[in-house]
């Protein structure tokens, strides 16, 4: 399913990135955002054997969480949205840091197709804007795309009572921008996962976030039917 200019969930997010920048500069705001979310993906990397890693991000937005474990591990990256805002908001952020080993990639995340490719997949506040099928295909996406000793992370909002203030603050401000958006718990996100055969290897907290790391399940052994 290729992106039409008529999406309306891409107009929405260019939309967004018009005016949001979550780049370097941002308000305070942001920026304790952006250290909680590091911190976890820190946790979320520790131990991992992850040395200058390829790297998949899905809905890249700025791509800040990527260039950060670029700084901290090496490694060169491919970087999807659908937003030509965003990936112009990423290319900055690269540019500003000196990072040049990167592919931005104008995709749908619904339809991409890598196979058994990166050593990392990760998406931050993305795979909860879908539903369904759709959020079925974006999960799945992410597991197809990593190699077999690779990992897969997946952070998300989590339902807690500070996540449904904060949506109920701003929707009721009039500035919710972020469209169709369901906070998941552990459960939901391993579970799917498991379906898509990965095993879970830990989680993590994020502020209001948690990040679900995975890797692949090893094959299950066959056991032919003994024939007496
Ligand atoms: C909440 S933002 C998160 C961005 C990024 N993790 C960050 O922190 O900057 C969600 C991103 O997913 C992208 N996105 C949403 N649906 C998409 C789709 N179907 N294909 C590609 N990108 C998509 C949006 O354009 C947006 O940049």
């Amino acid at each position: 399913m290729p992106p039409s200019l008529n999406d309306p969930d891409q107009e929405q997010w260019d939309e967004y990135w018009s005016s949001n920048s979550c780049g370097l500069d941002d308000s305070i705001i942001h920026r304790y955002y952006r250290r909680s979310i590091w911190e976890g993906y820190l946790e979320a990397l520790d131990g991992l054997n992850l040395k200058e890693p390829s790297i998949l991000e899905l809905g890249c937005g700025t791509g800040y969480k990527t260039a950060r474990i670029l700084q901290h591990l090496g490694g060169r990256a491919t970087l999807i949205d659908f937003s030509e805002k965003a990936l112009e908001r990423a290319r900055t952020l690269f540019d500003e840091v000196g990072i040049d080993d990167v592919k931005f990639v104008k995709g749908d995340i619904r339809s991409v197709d890598y196979k058994d490719e990166f050593d990392l997949v990760h998406s931050d506040g993305v795979v909860e804007h879908f539903e369904g099928n759709e959020q079925r295909r974006v999960f799945e996406n992410h597991c197809r795309a990593v190699n077999s000793t690779g990992y897969v992370f997946i952070f998300v909002p989590s339902p807690t009572w500070c996540y449904r203030v904060w949506k109920w603050g701003l929707t009721t401000l009039g500035r919710w921008r972020f469209g169709y958006e369901e906070p998941m718990n552990e459960e939901n996100v391993v579970s799917i996962l498991e379906s898509f055969g990965m095993d879970a290897v830990r989680t993590v907290k994020a502020g209001r976030f948690l990040g679900v790391v995975v890797n692949r399940a090893p094959p299950k052994p066959f056991y032919p039917h003994s024939v007496d």
